[in-house]
């Protein structure tokens, strides 16, 4: 199974960003844990861009071009409460795509409630620091197993 994992916006800074917030961990740490526990059962590619439209060719890519995938886990960062055009990427493309966050969304300020992506993604998951990105790559193999 091919799994794409996107960053968006800022997380390029993770470790040094917000560590109170976020983490001490970088990307790379990261990628290199979820990599270890599912490295096995998944294909698991790692990119990051702080460019919707970037993010969005990504996507297409994704969907249609030669680097189908099977799975998408996306922390769009900021671009979750402001980007319309992500999340019509998102519905346009025959891949599920499953929403992250470090941090828990929901108990933050007020804007960040609001994900424009939730309601095209198959599921979200908030709060589990880079676990919950573990958590989503599992929710995708499992939803392969399951043939839904
Ligand atoms: C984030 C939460 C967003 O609100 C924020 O803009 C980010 C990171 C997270 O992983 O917790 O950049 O997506």
């Amino acid at each position: 199974m091919k799994i794409l994992v996107i960053n968006g916006p800022n997380l390029n800074l993770l470790g040094k960003r917000q560590p109170e917030i976020y983490g001490k961990d970088t990307l790379a740490d990261i990628a290199e844990r979820v990599d270890t526990v599912f490295g096995s059962q998944a294909q698991i590619t790692w990119w990051q861009s702080n460019h919707e439209g970037e993010i969005i060719d990504r996507l297409h890519d994704a969907g249609y071009g030669k680097e189908k995938m099977d799975g998408i886990v996306l922390n769009a960062g900021a671009y979750t409460h402001t980007s319309l055009a992500l999340a019509d990427a998102i519905a346009a493309i025959p891949v599920p795509v499953v929403e992250v966050h470090l941090s828990n969304i929901f108990s933050r300020e007020e804007i960040r409630h609001r994900s424009l992506i939730a309601p095209v993604c198959c599921g979200s998951i908030s709060g589990f620091g880079w676990h919950s990105y573990l958590l989503a790559v599992e929710a995708l193999l499992m939803k392969k197993t399951n043939g839904d």
